[in-house]
């Protein structure tokens, strides 16, 4: 089966798992909502190739870890659209969560994800117990305090942001827990992974400014222009277009090189660099029109 179809089927069972019939109908709607149609879908898809790189010992163990992760991540998205956070009416193309139903159901939706991710893990216990006790481990760490997502979100409550605190806990977490989480999963000890994740995430960071910066709303699926319109440092403004561009290029190259010695590397290395790709737009590579830029 091909990594998405993994990832895919193991998040249709795993939303299937809270939508018995007894279950109160709208949030049991709202948990589809969050999770489908999904987004890129990153986060598992390096988890999965990382165990694949690794041999992928346990497969059902892996995509229980990669629903985990993308459900951690959905919530955390559900929760950041809320009218306390950023209050943005699109998500993935369609209206984001609280809109489409209501502001409670969208708390409850994000709770719900949450809870769901851990119990996920702690299920897939039966593949490897001693696995899934790290997994729980990495994922509660990178999205929880002191380094992971609400540790992000919470630096926007505070009047002096530490911005490389900001980033690595608010993008990078998620994407040092995809790696880590996809060396356990193949029995391998997850620190030597853990620069790869820490890389991936900061160009993903550097890339997604320069996307708000140069894309429109409806290429996005989400509101554009948001780091200029709240005033947030970021990448593009640092650096301009092509400097942003070229940090990015040297942020990949570090990853790639970073790659801990495994049977897959070569293809794992061919994947980031597939998906690198695909996350600057064109139009960033394009010769500059502005003098100076
Ligand atoms: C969006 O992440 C949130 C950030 C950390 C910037 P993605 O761009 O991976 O969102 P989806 O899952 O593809 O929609
Ligand atoms: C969202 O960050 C990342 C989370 C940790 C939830 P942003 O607010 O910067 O990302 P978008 O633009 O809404 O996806
Ligand atoms: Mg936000
Ligand atoms: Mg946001």
């Amino acid at each position: 089966m091909r990594i998405s179809e993994r990832i895919e089927t193991a998040i249709t069972h795993a939303i299937a798992g809270g939508q018995a019939s007894a279950a109160p109908a709208k949030l049991s709607a709202a948990l589809g909502y969050a999770v489908t149609p999904g987004g890129a879908r990153i986060r598992p898809t390096i988890l999965t190739s990382v165990a694949m790189a690794c041999g992928d010992p346990h497969p059902k163990l892996t995509d229980a870890a990669g629903a985990a992760l993308e459900l951690l991540h959905s919530a955390s998205l559900v929760h950041d659209d809320l009218p306390c956070f950023d209050d943005a009416e699109l998500r993935r193309g369609k209206p984001a969560l609280h809109r489409a139903f209501s502001e409670p159901i969208a708390v409850l939706t994000g709770d719900s994800l949450i809870i769901m991710a851990f119990q996920i893990l702690a299920r897939a216990a039966q593949h490897n117990p001693t696995a899934a006790i790290a997994l729980i481990d990495v994922l509660s760490t990178r999205s929880g305090m002191p380094y992971g997502i609400c540790a992000g979100q919470g630096w926007e409550s505070e009047e002096v942001i530490d911005l490389s605190a900001y980033h690595q806990s608010k993008t990078g977490a998620l994407f040092i827990a995809a790696t880590q989480m996809g060396a356990l999963c193949a029995g391998q000890d997850a620190e030597p992974w853990t620069e790869l994740g820490a890389r991936i995430g900061e160009a993903f960071q550097v890339a997604d400014d320069l996307r708000d910066a140069l894309c429109d709303e409806d290429t996005l699926g989400k509101p554009a222009g948001q780091d200029d319109l709240h005033g947030r440092p970021n990448a593009v403004a640092q650096l301009g277009v092509r400097g942003a561009v070229a940090r990015f290029d040297d942020i990949l190259a570090g990853a790639i090189s970073s790659i801990p010695a495994c049977p897959g590397e070569a293809a794992l290395a061919q994947m980031v660099r597939a998906y690198a790709d695909r996350l600057v737009p064109a139009i960033a590579r394009e010769k500059p029109t502005v003098p100076g830029e």
